[in-house]
């Protein structure tokens, strides 16, 4: 990638409750790159300092020396930036969706971005239609819904269509999708991606869950206790199931499969990291094995 990243961060630091008994160093050096219309994930143990950098990311946190961040060439540290700028162009998602749910309707709270941004209501008025229906929200049955009575899955949907809203250049969703059921979770992935791949939209992904990172993700970082201690494309990360343990973390079950086959001296490949990808692992070394009832009971079936 030869051009300039669209948000880089080095050398960063974070004290939490800095100069009382319970300070904190939530960042101990974290360097990071997003270039534009990647998707990137943020793995690692809970406390690992995942949220503290993200919201480096939007000015909600500013950097201290000697850390660094630029969000598309601009020093985040300088007091004068245009920070409602910043925070249109990069949307964070919180980690919970009580903090950032203020309005009563669920429509007003959607509407709320736009309408800071001076959008006249027609126009507010279609660009919630279409968040709502980004995150499988129907516009009709919620708008008029009071946001405190909605299921927590609700909740998190509701966010994400605020911060969607705004249409950011880059999403950065922080454990955004614990808590939506497993239908909601897949709809929305596949959303998500399909606005990264057909909009271009720039993802920065924080999930405990594997499954998600691999199918959502192209490049991972992976943090423990401050810092960045693995990083790669998905694949390169997960290849790698023994240090990922010992930071707290496991692969894909499919990838975890693969690796246990690998071990019975079963040869895989590619290791698959994706649902998809296992299965064409799986077929192939199903097909090799002449022999095997399963392949000819499929074959005959084709
Ligand atoms: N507002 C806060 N005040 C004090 N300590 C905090 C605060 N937020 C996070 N921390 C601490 O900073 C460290 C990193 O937290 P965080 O960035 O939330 O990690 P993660 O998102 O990976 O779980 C943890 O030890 C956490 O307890
Ligand atoms: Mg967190």
């Amino acid at each position: 990638m030869s051009e300039a990243p669209f948000i880089q961060i080095n050398d960063l630091h974070h004290v939490y409750l800095r100069d009382t008994p319970l300070e904190i160093t939530a960042l101990k050096g974290v360097d990071m790159e997003i270039h534009m219309g990647e998707s990137v994930g943020i793995i690692g143990r809970t406390g690992s300092g995942k949220s503290t950098v993200v919201q480096h990311f939007n000015g909600l946190i500013r950097p201290r020396e000697p850390g660094k961040v630029l969000v598309d060439g601009e020093d985040m540290s300088d007091p004068k930036i245009d920070i409602k700028r910043v925070r249109q162009r990069v949307g964070l998602v919180f980690q919970s969706p009580q903090q950032q749910l203020f309005e009563k309707l669920v429509g007003d709270d959607i509407a709320y971005g736009p309408k800071r941004l001076g959008m006249v209501q027609a126009d507010r008025r279609e660009r919630v239609k279409w968040a709502m229906e980004m995150v499988g929200l129907d516009f009709e049955r919620f708008k008029d819904r009071f946001t405190f009575s909605l299921s927590g899955g609700e909740m998190r949907k509701t966010a994400l269509a605020g911060v969607l809203a705004l249409r950011p250049e880059v999403l950065i969703l922080d454990e955004s999708t614990t808590g939506v059921d497993p239908r909601g979770r897949k709809e929305l992935m596949a959303r998500l991606l399909a606005l990264h791949k057909e909009h271009g939209l720039t993802l920065v992904f924080v999930s405990p869950n594997m499954e998600e990172v691999a199918e959502l993700v192209e490049r991972v970082y992976v943090m423990d206790d401050g810092r960045v201690v693995m990083s790669g494309t998905t694949r390169e990360v997960f290849s790698q199931p023994e240090e990922l343990f010992q930071h707290g973390l496991n692969v894909p079950q499919v990838t975890q499969v693969a690796h246990d086959l690998r071990a019975r001296g079963i040869g895989v490949e590619r290791v698959p990291v994706t649902v998809d990808e296992g299965v064409e692992e799986i077929w192939k070394i199903l097909s090799s094995c002449e022999t095997s009832p399963l392949v000819s009971t499929y074959q005959a079936t084709r």
